[in-house]
């Protein structure tokens, strides 16, 4: 082997620059002294309070994440950032990605008054002063988009007929800006919520021959679909000019199908469409008389469009957990049951007549009148409810019981799913045998998920709460140790703990919320 060659290598192998660093090509211009070498990881820049300014010289485009060692979300964002760098490389993108461990860098977080991990933000042409805080998907696919529709135009330039028809049908669906004039301040509202809108494509167009196309005199943002009714325009409002929050209201309800089949793809679009109220037509798929009911229920769903999203729940499906937080049993399809999502009330219709377009619409009408009342759920009382010393309630049997005049009633609202449940349970078991011969005890527990009570809502599960003997329906929040001790001073104090002990909030360790939990997401439908 050559040996210059070897000595290259050799110095490459112990980290040194190579010759090219160290003489000047001839005749190329003069290079300044060579900067320091930003660190990678991943494809990610490693950056410091030192390496930052650099970064931001070299590179016009570049997302900065600040993270933790010690945090979770950023451990779980960290292989999507990855790929995101490696998309936007592969497509020779000049956007960087870079990180920033913010702990690590206290001069950083304070210039950037980082308060949270991971935050990021988006910084252009050097500009250190005005950074974007990044708002996308923390996947790799959105973060790719995110950035190309900054760096990018965020909407398609269209020229000709061709290329126009080719981008509608690329896509189910695809947005259009017809504005006469580009320098128009409604085309920047349209660019900026095309930014955003990162599950739909955009496209723009001055060409007086692609208005006379599509049959339009005016400004016009138009939504073309493969569904439905195949297009929706929204005409520019020439005096008012365009509305960012109408416009992204009009495309997200005309972007969802009149009729949506449940599934976990279009899940998240339905809880994301922020139209309060869903009509759920629950059938099993392979039934045909089941599917025969579809055509009167999207006949009814046109003049609801906006106000209320019609969804199909196919039973046979893995809908499990939409089932139960309607309290609907596979059997009991076809059937129908409206929610308003704001207030998590639901309804079911009166009777069990045929359903038609006609007994689908005025069931919206009825629940949107205020006609029908709200449905709660509840278990069947068990035939041996009474039989445990720790007695079973159910939305049925709770009010009977719990105030009833004559009993202190002590209950435990629980979920399946809670591992605080679990971990009191033999606490309650042993307080109910101790107390099973106090007449006017009763300790009882309750499936809050499974039951749902007129009197109050339960938010966290386990939530203890104490009925004691005697009218006025006085309900005690119980929030102290969960331990057969502290359970029986209670009890034997007559719904409080005695003064002079102090009592300890922090050995009670806070209900579980379903927002942290591993379980289904129960709450979001
Ligand atoms: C950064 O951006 C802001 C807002 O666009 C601008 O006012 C400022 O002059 C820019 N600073 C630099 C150094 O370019
Ligand atoms: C749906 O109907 C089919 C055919 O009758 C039946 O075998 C299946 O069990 C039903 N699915 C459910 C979840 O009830
Ligand atoms: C849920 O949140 C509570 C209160 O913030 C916390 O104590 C508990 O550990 C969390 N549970 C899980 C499973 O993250």
């Amino acid at each position: 082997m050559d040996s210059q060659l070897l000595l290259v290598l050799l110095l490459l192998l112990l980290g040194v620059s190579g010759p090219r660093g160290q003489e000047p090509g001839p005749g190329g211009p003069s290079e300044e002294p060579p900067e320091e070498e930003i660190p990678e990881e991943d494809g990610i820049l490693v950056l410091n309070q030192h390496t930052l300014g650099l970064a931001l010289r070299e590179h016009p485009a570049l997302l900065v994440e600040f993270y933790a060692p010690w945090c979770g979300h950023c451990k779980a964002l960290a292989p999507e950032y990855s790929k995101a760098a490696a998309l936007l490389a592969a497509e020779s993108a000049q956007t960087r990605l870079a990180k920033v461990d913010g702990p690590a860098e206290p001069e950083l977080t304070k210039e950037f008054a980082v308060t949270e991990y991971p935050t990021l933000k988006f910084f252009r042409d050097g500009n250190r002063t005005h950074s974007e805080e990044y708002t996308g998907p923390r996947d790799a696919k959105g973060i790719a988009e995110w950035l190309r529709r900054r760096v990018g135009s965020s909407a398609t330039r269209l020229e000709d007929e061709e290329s126009t028809q080719a981008l509608i049908d690329a896509q189910e669906v695809v947005v259009i800006g017809f504005f006469q004039d580009l320098q128009d301040e409604d085309v920047a509202t349209f660019l900026a919520l095309a930014q955003d809108a990162l599950d739909m494509t955009f496209g723009l167009t001055d060409r007086p021959q692609l208005f006379q196309k599509f049959g339009l005199t005016k400004d016009t943002v138009v939504l073309f679909k493969k569904f439905d009714e195949g297009r929706a325009d929204f005409p520019v409002d020439e005096e008012l000019g365009l509305d960012q929050g109408d416009l992204s209201y009009f495309l997200l309800t005309h972007s969802l199908r009149l009729v949506t089949e449940y599934n976990s793809e279009t899940s998240p679009k339905i809880f994301a469409a922020k139209i309060l109220n869903h009509l759920l037509l629950f059938i099993n798929q392979t039934l045909a008389p089941h599917r025969e009911l579809l055509a009167g229920f999207g006949e009814a769903a046109p003049p609801f469009r906006g106000q209320v999203l019609f969804v199909v729940v196919d039973v046979g499906a893995d809908n499990s957990h939409v089932l139960q937080y309607f309290g609907v049993k596979a059997e009991g399809a076809p059937t129908l049951r409206f929610i308003n999502m704001e207030t998590t009330k639901k309804y079911t219709p009166a009777d069990g007549g045929p359903l038609t377009a006609d007994s689908v619409t005025a069931f919206c009408h009825a629940v949107l009148g205020g006609k029908i009342k709200p449905y709660l759920l509840s278990q069947e009382v068990p035939p041996d409810w009474d039989q445990r010393p720790v007695k079973t309630l159910v939305g049925k049997n709770f009010e009977q019981v719990a105030f009833d005049e004559t009993k202190n009633v002590f209950i435990k609202f629980y979920a399946p799913w809670c591992t605080h449940c679990k971990e009191m349970a033999p606490a309650w078991e042993e307080l109910a045998e101790k107390y099973k011969d106090h007449e006017d005890i009763v300790i009882a527990e309750l499936d809050a998920t499974a039951n749902e009570l007129e009197a109050f809502t339960v938010h966290g599960f386990p939530t203890l709460k104490y009925f004691p003997a005697g009218p006025g329906r006085k309900v005690i929040e119980y929030n102290s140790a969960r331990d057969l001790e502290t359970f029986s001073k209670f009890l034997d104090n007559g719904g409080e703990l005695p003064a002079e002990e102090p009592t300890e909030e922090s050995s009670a360790p806070s209900p579980e919320t379903p927002a942290n939990s591993t379980s289904e997401p129960k709450e979001e439908l």
